[in-house]
């Protein structure tokens, strides 16, 4: 089992450019399906789920290399499956974009439920309620999970359609996106995610020879069945990455500068750290933090973007467990305070009560051997590990790998005293 080891006490003191985004970058991998030869992605992040991604590609049929520098290379032309096994569905959530792109290559796709962090129930139904009205005939079996789709049009097409998603569904959103894209005839989406991930995406698309209208906001128009072709494009800096290292640096006191991210993706992030006392200077790629004096009680409830972001959440709670305290409300998934537990063990004071967490003031957490259960409650845990006295062991790292290229490699560049052991199983 892999584990991280952390000496606590120390602030944060240096500069890091942070990683390709890794919710920009999987989207991203899915598009290159459209497209029936060379598609080429930079600043991708080397991380489990990108390689989950890319062993699904190949097992569809497509070539996929990833080099030293994070260039990515995918050539589609081979694409000849349309079906995706339920061990490789089982292994990420991000698995389930593919669905929109085998239906618009192949007219037709065969997945399973999809896996995913533990964070709520994560079910579909939006990305199968979109699909279906662009024409697709979709077949669920709730036994076994295996979800069966076709296109309906002549010869395996789908056809344009107005969409009315009931929730900003991040997935559902790029799926939909996917779909019209392909369709024949002009589609109308309301409703759509607005998360910066989404928009870099709908601009690849056009570059590939999509034309998509309204790209950042919740109503896109799209004039489908165009022949799109292949692009080269670089993946933004992960804001989720940046805007955990920000908090941690909160946390432990000291003064960063973090770049490679567009800012003002980080504002909702960035406002509220100022508001409980740190000092930032922003420019459009670069955010410096000072935190020097105690931070102070807040009160943050997430949401989809531009509101805070739920994946931060996890890292805040850490932050707030070692300052003022205050309260969380998390209105995205429906179970994502399990870290609370384990920040408890080292002294914090979190208490749950169903969608809303109280954090009690708190100054120092005491090193101890704790326990990951998903991705950003793993960079929580090891954020407070960094403040903590002693020695933290963060058990089940591995989930930490799906996201953080090398959380260990980044907060020790910034001065953090942290490193892997046990066995990477
Ligand atoms: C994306 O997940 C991100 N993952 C998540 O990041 C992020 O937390 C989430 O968006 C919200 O911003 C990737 O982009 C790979 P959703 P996604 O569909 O698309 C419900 C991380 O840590 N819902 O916007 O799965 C769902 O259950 C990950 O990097 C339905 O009910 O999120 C949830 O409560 C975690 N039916 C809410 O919507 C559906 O068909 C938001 O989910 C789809 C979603």
């Amino acid at each position: 089992m892999a584990e991280i080891e952390i000496f606590g006490g120390g602030t944060l003191r240096g500069e890091l450019s942070v990683q390709g985004s890794k919710n920009a970058v999987l989207p991203m991998m899915a598009a290159a399906v459209l497209n029936r030869g060379v598609t080429v992605i930079e600043h991708v992040p080397d991380i489990q789920d990108v390689r989950c991604m890319m062993e699904i590609l190949c097992f569809l049929g497509c070539q996929c290399t990833l080099d030293r520098n994070g260039r990515m290379t995918i050539d589609a032309g081979t694409l000849s499956g349309s079906c995706i096994r339920k061990e490789d569905m089982e292994k990420m959530r991000s698995s389930v974009i593919l669905l929109g792109p085998l239906l618009a290559r192949q007219g037709k796709a065969c997945i399973y439920y999809p896996g995913g962090c533990m964070i709520g129930k994560r079910p579909i139904d939006l990305h199968l309620k979109a699909l279906r009205q662009f024409g697709a005939i979709i077949e669920e079996d709730e036994t076994t999970g295996q979800v069966t789709a076709s296109a309906s049009g002549k010869d395996g097409s789908l056809s344009g359609a107005v969409v009315e998603l009931p929730y900003p569904s991040v997935g559902a959103t790029e799926n939909a996106v996917f779909a019209a894209v392909a369709a024949e005839g002009e589609s109308f989406l309301s409703g759509c995610a607005r998360e910066p991930e989404v928009a870099a995406l709908c601009h690849m698309l056009n570059r590939m020879g999509a034309r998509i209208f309204g790209i950042g906001t919740s109503r896109l128009r799209i004039t489908g069945g165009l022949p799109l072709h292949g692009c080269t494009v670089r993946a933004e800096g992960d804001r989720i990455a940046a805007g955990t290292y920000l908090i941690a640096a909160a946390a432990a006191g000291g003064e960063i500068e973090i770049s490679g991210i567009c800012s003002g993706e980080l504002s909702s992030l960035t406002s509220l750290l100022e508001e409980g006392g740190a000092v930032l200077y922003r420019e459009p790629r670069r955010i410096y933090l000072r935190q020097d004096r105690p931070f102070r009680r807040i009160c943050v409830k997430t949401g989809p973007y531009p509101d805070f972001p739920t994946d931060l959440q996890s890292p805040l709670l850490a932050l707030m467990s070692v300052s003022g305290g205050g309260l969380v409300e998390e209105t995205v998934f429906e179970s994502r305070f399990k870290t609370a537990q384990e920040l408890n063990k080292m002294g914090a004071s979190v208490t749950v009560l169903g969608q809303r967490a109280e954090i009690k003031e708190g100054r120092c957490l005491r090193g101890c051997r704790v326990r990951a259960c998903d991705l950003r409650g793993g960079a929580a845990l090891v954020t407070a590990g960094l403040t903590a006295e002693g020695r933290t062991l963060v058990e089940q790292s591995e989930y930490i790998s799906r996201g953080y290229e090398d959380i260990c490699r980044d907060l020790s560049r910034l001065g953090g005293k942290l490193r892997y052991c046990g066995t990477d199983t």
